[in-house]
């Protein structure tokens, strides 16, 4: 038994379709408590706070966020006695506050993006004397994925080499914390950046949108490591959801935009690598990593190329923008 639902972050690794002769395998972050991968940023930077002596009892937290993070953070404020304001852009998924405000926070929503969220936090935090975790600054977030979601995955994959991390970028939490971790074990590994096409900052071009949640700031994140960082593929929108919408009906994952999109750039590099490798395919189904073996029940060969990929929330957070449609 648990003690605090605080104790049951965590999710499974999760094999999905793959191009013949590698293997791609997600985390599912929705699996968290808050249900998604920002439960581990949240918790790491509260009780960092606390230890600072920044956050005591009955304080008020303010942070900007696309949705997850104010999500996690408001579980996390919920379940440790504290108050929290989220700030938020207008065209964020209305689930995402519905969520929150049952969590029992406080929504401010700003008309503009997630810079215009951040500048209405700052000035919360003089006016309202509250505390700022600052996601995108703060070395608990990435650290909170180095130490969790980094070292699960090596539980996970055992003693298999991993080839491959690709991941979404926004605050570059996840993809600095689980990279630095998975290549101290795999020094050879590529780890590959994933961003919008519309938003395509780490690519040099000037954002022209804000079309993913969660995905593509707009700006380079400080808790971005972009030494660690192989290559970036880009993706557009109409090409994530439809991507979400076939992992939904083909595999039966229901993941949002930013997921899918990951999912699409980690098969690039999959096949990329199985061709440098040369290793015999295909094989599609073979749930190597997850235990129970599933039909149809094949061996996969021991050097058959392994990319890791994240997806971080469920697609029930994206059912109001119709994408499931
Ligand atoms: C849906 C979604 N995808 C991707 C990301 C990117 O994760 P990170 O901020 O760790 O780069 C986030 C972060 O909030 C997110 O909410």
């Amino acid at each position: 038994m648990n003690r605090s639902v605080l104790g049951t972050v965590g999710s499974p690794l999760v094999q999905v379709e793959s191009p013949p002769g590698s293997i791609v395998a997600a985390k599912v972050e929705s699996r968290n408590p808050g249900g998604s991968a920002k439960d581990r940023p949240a918790l790491a930077m509260v009780e960092a706070a606390e230890r600072a002596g920044v956050l005591e009892q009955g304080d008020t937290i303010v942070e900007p966020t696309s949705g997850n993070t104010g999500i996690g953070i408001a579980m996390v404020a919920a379940a440790r006695g504290y108050d929290a304001i989220i700030v938020m852009p207008e065209s964020k998924s209305p689930e995402r506050q519905q969520v929150m405000r049952a969590y029992g926070a406080q929504i401010d929503l700003v008309d503009g993006d997630i810079s215009d969220a951040k500048d209405h936090a700052d000035e919360l935090e003089a006016t309202e004397d509250a505390v700022q975790l600052r996601q995108f600054e703060n070395e608990s977030n990435p650290r909170a994925h180095y130490e969790t979601t980094g070292r699960e995955i090596l539980d996970q994959v055992g003693e298999r080499s991993i080839d491959a991390l690709v991941a979404g970028v926004g605050t570059g939490g996840t993809i600095s914390g689980v990279g630095r971790r998975l290549r101290e074990e795999h020094p050879e590994m590529e780890v590959v950046a994933v961003e919008p096409a519309d938003s395509a900052v780490l690519s040099g071009r000037e954002p022209e949108g804000d079309s993913f949640q969660g995905m593509g700031p707009g700006f380079v994140s400080p808790n971005l490591n972009r030494e660690l960082l192989d290559g970036v593929e880009t993706v557009t929108i109409d090409d994530a959801e439809t991507e979400a919408r076939r992992l939904a009906r083909e595999e039966g994952l229901l993941v949002g935009q930013s997921s899918a999109a990951s999912n699409l750039a980690a098969k690039r590099v999959a096949a990329r690598l199985a061709t440098d490798t040369d290793v015999p395919g295909p094989d599609t189904q073979t749930n190597l990593l997850g235990g129970v073996p599933e039909t149809p029940e094949t061996e996969l060969p021991e050097d058959a190329p392994l990319v890791v990929t994240v997806f971080w929330d469920s697609g029930e957070r994206y059912m109001s923008t119709g994408m499931f449609e």
